[in-house]
């Protein structure tokens, strides 16, 4: 799979994202031999850059955050095809000027008239460069061409706001060249489980509310908010990762098989799942969620929410997020859904485990079980990437002791292959056109659908708990599960 001859052009060029993931993201798949000979990338920004400017900071990033070596021919040749065009959104004379530039470059380095847009920006200028971007031009696709829009979450704050975004990048592009990113479908792992789901015959007879007690989505970071105030306040951990990335995560374990693995039948079985999901009805025993109080992490003392630059003291926005779904569905009637995640917790790890039924029998002593709990798939999404499946072993000796015990399958142990990151699976999808990865407005908004009481319940209550740094989120978490009578997964 390599891209076909194309321009690339980035806005937001000098955001964290496009310095962290996008530009090394890029450089890696040239390295890769994945990209078009002719390929070029034009960076559109506020900024008096010239085209060494922009390469010099390309290079910068490349040479810190790049996953495969540097090799100086692979960078001399990517940079060649590197331009700046400096402007402001709403200058039409900026995207006339970047008309020319891509003209140009579909002359002299036979990109063939395909641009792709990839919009690294805060929403509210959607409307802005996506009209500009008609105005000039350079959204008029012909026979022989294509057109492509990315867009990064976040999509919208709620349903409203998403329908609303939705309306304004539709007036310019089609559905069929709008790329959303959710950059957790493009992890490894986060395929895998359809491969494990639906390549192997062992699992899909106890993937169900016969053997399945529970399921746990967990996205636990140890890092704090960073220098994200201006985003992250407000918006708080339920709209950042369980809209987009846990719900997707939630779709595709609870999800029936698609008839084909094609972008439609994969996204409409995504969306039939999330359809079916339903929020219990007391909302406030089925959520909990936290802020994080000063703390130490790893030796080194850490700032609580509240004392980071650009928090007010008054803000009641949650970086730990706890919600219990429920499907109702034929497969997982009963069988609740518990999502939790947050940030500065112990460390970072991103799973989803399957919690099944106890034995319904135990011919053995309750002394001799004490250290027995329940059976669990768990798929290790990061960071250390793999299957664990957990059950019960006779301890070594004369009794008839039995202990939980994990076997293991881990990626770098199985596999030679590395796997690319995300941003670079991503990024190649959207410049060959292959859209299963991306969800669909159906998606984002049946997300949001989901959400949206959630987030009115907090505004009404105001609650947020604190917890400390370094721990293991609220007690209002942990609760939450008691009055189950269940546990979280151990971080
Ligand atoms: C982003 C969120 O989508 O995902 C961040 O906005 C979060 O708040 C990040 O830190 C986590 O991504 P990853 O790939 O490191 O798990």
């Amino acid at each position: 799979r390599v891209a076909g001859p194309c321009v690339l052009v980035l806005f937001g060029v000098t955001g964290d994202l496009s310095r962290k993931k996008l530009l090394p993201a890029i450089y890696d798949l040239a390295n890769r031999g994945l990209l078009p000979p002719g390929f070029s990338l034009v960076g559109f920004a506020r900024r008096d850059w010239d085209h060494q400017d922009f390469r010099q900071i390309a290079y910068e990033a490349v040479k810190e955050h790049a996953r495969t070596p540097f090799r100086e021919d692979v960078w001399n040749h990517l940079s060649e095809g590197m331009h700046f065009v400096p402007g402001e959104f709403n200058d039409p004379g900026a995207f006339d000027a970047l008309a020319m530039a891509v003209k140009e470059l579909d002359a002299s380095r036979g990109t063939g008239g395909n641009y792709a847009f990839y919009l690294s920006i805060p929403p509210k200028f959607f409307s802005t460069v996506t009209e500009q971007l008609q105005r000039s031009g350079l959204a008029d696709r012909t026979e022989s061409s294509w057109r492509r829009v990315v867009i990064e979450k976040p999509f919208g704050h709620d349903l409203k706001s998403a329908q609303e975004l939705n309306d304004i990048v539709h007036r310019v592009f089609p559905e069929e060249s709008i790329f959303r990113i959710d950059h957790y479908l493009g992890k490894e792992t986060v395929q895998n489980i359809l491969a494990l789901r639906f390549a192997n015959t062992m699992f899909e007879p106890i993937w169900n509310r016969s053997y399945v007690d529970h399921v746990q989505i967990t996205m636990a970071e140890d890092i704090g908010i960073g220098g994200r105030a201006g985003y992250y306040d407000g918006i708080g951990a339920a709209r950042d990762v369980i809209q987009n990335h846990l719900l997707q995560l939630l779709a595709l374990t609870a999800m029936e098989e698609p008839t084909s693995f094609s972008s439609e039948a994969v996204r409409a079985e995504k969306a039939k799942i999330l359809s079916q999901v339903r929020l219990p009805e007391d909302l406030s025993l089925a959520t909990a969620r936290g802020q994080y109080a000063p703390g130490w992490q790893g030796g080194v003392k850490v700032k609580g929410y509240l004392e980071e630059e650009g928090i007010p003291q008054s803000s009641t926005t949650e970086t730990y997020a706890a919600v219990k779904l429920e499907i109702d569905s034929r497969r997982w009637a009963g069988v609740p859904f518990y999502l939790r995640t947050g940030k500065r917790l112990s460390r970072r790890v991103t799973e989803v485990a399957l919690v099944f039924q106890k034995a319904p029998h135990q011919p053995f002593s309750q002394t001799d079980t004490e250290e027995l709990g329940q059976n669990a798939l768990v798929m290790r999404v990061q960071p250390d990437e793999g299957i664990t499946v957990r059950f019960g072993s006779k301890v070594p000796g004369t009794s008839m002791e039995i202990r939980d015990v994990n076997m293991d399958f881990a990626y770098g142990e199985s596999f030679t292959e590395s796997s690319p990151e995300a941003y670079e699976r991503l990024i190649l999808d959207v410049l060959i056109g292959d859209p299963p990865l991306f969800p669909r407005q159906e998606e984002v908004e049946l997300s949001w659908r989901i959400l949206d009481p959630v987030e009115e319940h907090w505004d009404t209550s105001k609650k947020v708990d604190q917890y400390k740094s370094g721990g293991y989120g609220p007690d209002s978490a942990d609760e939450m599960m008691a009055r189950d009578g269940r546990v979280w997964r151990r971080l």
